[in-house]
């Protein structure tokens, strides 16, 4: 696929995705949201001894102001039922992809961008930046799973404020809500999710994946959590990595993990 609005950087095991539609703020339009699809589900899960991804916004104004509303006019009941399933179809891929995907917020996460940010492992905040679902103000509500996302991580009283009075949250109080894992100086928010992709990247990596599994597990309908975890850690013991690991602890080193 040629990725017109996604530029892809790969360096050293890690890559960038930076939402490339600055004159919209980066909106998600049909064809940014056809190659996030295509990274998580073809691309990148074929990129060998790929650490983890990063995604972030161009520009420094916006990480991601929202789904393009440009094309969201006329839309019947049916059609928008279809396109938040295809939304929220590609955001369980990246929830799910089996490396760490790191949101870099660097300005306004509005709307699906917040719902992108949220569908991230983890949310490194740049100290501009603005948080919200201002669904409401449009006659809408949240489509690509903020409703149930945004419970998840601040809880339903505040979040229930949020998506009801469309407020903005800056990176301090995101924080202090559990929103996001660290706030950063402006500039600063891809550096420290490279920085952490590092520092996970040192760990055992079938072990991350079965993290990142387990804790999707919790959420999820059907699920039992649980009994994951109790899988999850079988499949674990089985590997060369957990021999190495544990030997590593006996004698003393640092672990040499091969991700086998
Ligand atoms: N879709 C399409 N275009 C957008 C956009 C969006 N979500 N957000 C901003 N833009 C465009 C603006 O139309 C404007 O374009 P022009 O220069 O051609 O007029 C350009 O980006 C710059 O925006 P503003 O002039 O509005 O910039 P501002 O600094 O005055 O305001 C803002 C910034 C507060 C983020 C404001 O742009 C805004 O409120 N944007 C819309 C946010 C929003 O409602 N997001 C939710 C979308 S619906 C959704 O996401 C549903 C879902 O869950 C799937």
């Amino acid at each position: 696929m040629t990725y017109e609005n996604v530029q892809i950087a790969l360096e050293n095991g890690i890559a960038t995705l930076t939402i490339s539609r600055e004159k919209a703020l980066n909106a998600l339009n049909t064809q940014t949201m056809l190659e996030l699809r295509h990274f998580f589900g073809e691309e990148g899960p074929k990129i060998e001894g790929l650490k983890g991804v990063v995604i972030t916004g161009a520009g420094e104004k916006a990480f991601v102001a929202g789904a393009d509303i440009t094309e969201f006019s006329g839309l019947s009941a049916t059609e928008g039922q279809n396109l938040a399933q295809r939304g929220q179809d590609i955001f369980f891929l990246v929830e799910r992809f089996h490396r760490p995907v790191i949101a870099a917020v660097n300005g306004f996460a509005l709307g699906g961008g917040c719902e992108l940010a949220m569908a991230c492992h983890l949310r490194i905040a740049g100290e501009k930046a603005k948080f919200g679902q201002p669904e409401v103000n449009l006659g809408l509500i949240p489509g690509y799973g903020g409703t149930q996302r945004l419970i998840q991580y601040i809880g339903k009283t505040k979040a229930t404020e949020l998506l009801m009075t469309a407020d903005m949250i800056g990176a301090a109080e995101a924080l202090q809500l559990g929103l996001v894992n660290h706030v950063v100086p402006a500039g600063e928010e891809v550096l420290k999710a490279k920085e952490l992709i590092e520092k996970i990247a040192t760990k055992a990596p079938l072990a991350i994946t079965k993290i990142i599994e387990t804790v999707n597990a919790y959420f999820e309908d059907g699920e039992d959590g649980f009994g994951r975890e109790v899988s999850a850690f079988g499949e674990c013991c089985g590997t060369e990595d957990f021999i190495e690991g544990a030997a590593a602890f006996v004698e003393k080193r640092k672990a040499n993990f091969t991700g086998k």
